[in-house]
């Protein structure tokens, strides 16, 4: 196939029956000759494999067309014009200004590109058509969309929406279609393999027939968007405005049990408040007080979505609002409790009682943290009981191995020393 300054000649055809998406990472080998046929520059000869996300500008044009052309397994040679590889100026010393450009190259393999932060592979993108711009929708986003989630081929869902990213749990979209959203650009079509974590997890959706550890699919337009204002757009006054509200939003959705979208708006509250130094006289309280509800509120979440770690971070934070704070050092104590600290949550739960000699909660909290320390001990005086009693078998068998060994040498000797 031609394109206007990359042509592409077959050497070998290919095994595969699809070619690459747009934002796919590609595996090739190449080796790249001048026109006179002189060498410049092998993958080959290094040894490795060489690989870049397909029609991202970030190699020269002529290979962004030309490999999208090719399929698995195929060998081709991509003859570049000099205005789709390194132009008039060239690529000193070894391509001369004005060069023609000759790649053999083979592509091994592509694969969608993972959007998540830790890319842990749970959601892949296959960019359909490309969006235009740069930039892309952010936390509290209004955007819109055109979506269609399929499960195993079935399509359970197709709608267009208007909504503000964050809450998209109110609407039965899964979090990794919000994730999946702000790392599109404006007009951008894609489809997205979503994972289960980022899906509807393992208890499924019952509206949409969805099971439970179910991989799904999502084709996503983003037909347009207005990012909601970050927090160096702000001025303190809007900040603490728009705290205000967004915590009434928040409030809201933990009341209907959506934790995971209520904590979305509560941490924006932090986002805008935690380092804002400029506040005007009178307002730093009031600052003050929205952030610690906000703490509190978060790490209330984050105790409901059984993510203690977060938890005991918020209430830290809170703690360092207020150090006496009732529910900061409650909240903590769970969270230690849940992950299995009991020494450490009763400390917390005592210091509550200690301040708060009314809170009957912390006092049953002690009792169950003293049973879980008791039992943590019985259990480890078994272990250690067990382990006690396989040294000692293990000692004994040994000392047996170490009978025969020497008992059975010192019989041949004996013997011998009989003759
Ligand atoms: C490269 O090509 C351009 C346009 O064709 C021309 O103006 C320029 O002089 C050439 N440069 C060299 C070094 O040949
Ligand atoms: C505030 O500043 C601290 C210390 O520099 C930083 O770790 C934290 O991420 C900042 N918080 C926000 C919301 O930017």
């Amino acid at each position: 196939p031609h394109t206007e300054g990359a042509a592409t000649l077959v050497k070998q055809e290919g095994t595969g029956t699809e070619l690459p998406m747009t934002g796919d990472k590609v595996f090739v080998h190449y080796v790249g000759t001048l026109l006179d046929g002189t060498p410049f520059d092998s993958s080959r000869e290094r040894g490795e494999k060489f690989s870049f996300e397909l029609g991202k500008g970030q190699v020269i044009k002529a290979w962004d067309l030309g490999v999208a052309t090719m399929k698995v397994g195929e060998i081709s040679q991509l003859i570049c014009k000099p205005e789709y590889a390194y132009g008039t100026a060239g690529s000193p010393p070894k391509i001369p200004p004005n060069a023609t450009l000759v790649f053999q190259v083979e592509l091994f393999e592509f694969r969608g590109e993972d959007i998540t932060e830790g890319e842990d592979g749970g959601i892949i993108r296959r960019i359909i058509t490309k969006g235009e711009g740069y930039t892309k929708p952010n936390e509290g986003a209004a955007v819109e969309v055109c979506l269609e989630g399929s499960c195993e081929g079935k399509v359970f869902d197709k709608r267009e929406l208007k909504f503000e990213l964050g809450d998209g749990e109110s609407l039965g979209l899964p979090s990794g279609v919000e994730k999946a959203l702000m790392a599109m650009e404006q007009g951008e079509e894609s489809l997205f393999i979503i994972k289960p974590k980022y899906g509807y997890g393992n208890t499924g959706n019952s509206k949409y027939n969805i099971p439970g550890e179910a991989t799904l699919q999502y084709k996503l337009k983003l037909t347009t968007f207005e990012k909601a204002k970050e927090s160096w757009e702000m001025n303190s006054a809007e900040k603490l405005e728009q705290s205000i509200i967004v915590k009434e939003k928040g409030t809201q959705y933990f009341k209907e049990g959506k934790y995971r979208q209520a904590s979305v708006q509560y941490k924006r509250i932090v986002s805008w408040l935690e380092n804002e130094s400029s506040l005007p006289e009178g307002e730093e309280q009031k600052a003050q007080a929205l952030r610690l509800a906000a703490h509190l509120n978060l790490a209330m979440c984050f105790l409901k979505l059984q993510e203690p770690s977060s938890t005991f971070d918020n209430c830290d934070k809170a703690l360092e609002l207020d150090d006496t704070n009732e529910k900061a050092l409650f909240r903590r104590g769970e969270a230690l409790f849940a992950m299995k600290e009991f020494d450490r949550a009763r400390a917390d739960f005592q210091r509550v009682i200690q301040l708060y000699p009314s809170n009957k909660a912390a006092k049953s909290q002690v009792a169950l943290c003293q049973k879980q320390i008791k039992e943590q001990h019985e259990k480890d005086k078994r272990l250690y009981a067990n382990m006690f009693q396989k040294f000692a078998e293990r000692d004994a068998k040994e000392e047996a191995d170490k009978g025969m060994e020497n008992g059975g040498g010192m019989e041949v000797e004996e013997s011998g020393g009989q003759e």
